[in-house]
């Protein structure tokens, strides 16, 4: 079924993460911490930004799923690994949580807002671009994105910030922003703009960002 990647060459190593990743976005992993660091308020931002029936991409052991459950969303959780899917299910039961990724994804009942923390550098900025359109079709005038994840300013910022976790021996980290697509905001808003969403951006750390997309 999965026969290209289509953004989906990181399962393993998630299946392999899935034990140990909430002790990660904990701060337990010194590589990470400034990474993860507010993880529950970011996640808090997101959830509250939406309402109805979400859909959430990467889900990974369910921590924003959780959140949007209490917040009474109707949640259509998608994850491609089913490691982190299994953790998922054990953490929020009423959930169904589905085979699928960015791209790839059931759609059978009408979407208010697509949701995720932490995932969408898994596709390259092409993929992204994509994912968007599709999105696009799916929502009503007025339907939300809302994504955190780790981007920057400008290339020179990410050059400077690998450069940095290279000084503090920080090799994994250094390697993820080098090999993994992140992006920059000006990418990102072209991408919203052409298809006729207004978008706003929010700092979260010295990684991460929200930005929320709402369909004009
Ligand atoms: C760093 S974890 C984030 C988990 C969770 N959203 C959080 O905020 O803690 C990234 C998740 O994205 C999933 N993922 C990887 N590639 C993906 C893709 N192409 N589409 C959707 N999810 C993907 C991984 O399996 C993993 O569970």
């Amino acid at each position: 079924m999965w026969g290209d990647k289509m953004g989906r060459e990181f399962i393993e190593l998630f299946n392999e993460w899935s034990d140990s990743y909430d002790d990660t976005v904990r701060g337990l992993d010194v590589e990470y911490k400034k990474v993860f660091e507010n993880y529950d308020q970011i996640l808090d931002y997101v959830a509250d930004k939406v309402d109805g029936t979400v859909m959430e991409f990467g889900v990974g052991t369910g921590n924003l799923t959780k959140k949007l459950v209490e917040r009474k969303c109707q949640v259509i959780g998608i994850e491609p690994s089913p490691l982190m899917r299994q953790k998922a299910k054990e953490k929020i039961r009423q959930v169904e949580i589905m085979d699928g990724d960015f791209l790839e994804f059931p759609k059978d009942e009408p979407i208010h807002a697509f949701v995720s923390s932490y995932a969408f550098h898994h596709l390259t900025d092409t993929e992204k671009k994509l994912a968007i359109d599709k999105y696009t079709n799916l929502l009503p005038t007025g339907g939300k994105i809302v994504f955190a994840d780790t981007i920057f300013l400008t290339e020179d910022e990410k050059f400077d910030r690998i450069k940095l976790a290279e000084k503090e021996h920080f090799l994994n980290l250094a390697n993820d922003l080098r090999t993994e697509f992140y992006t920059t905001i000006p990418r990102i808003k072209d991408m919203f703009e052409q298809n006729s969403f207004s978008i706003h951006f929010t700092k979260m750390n010295d990684f991460v960002w929200v930005f929320e997309a709402i369909k004009k």
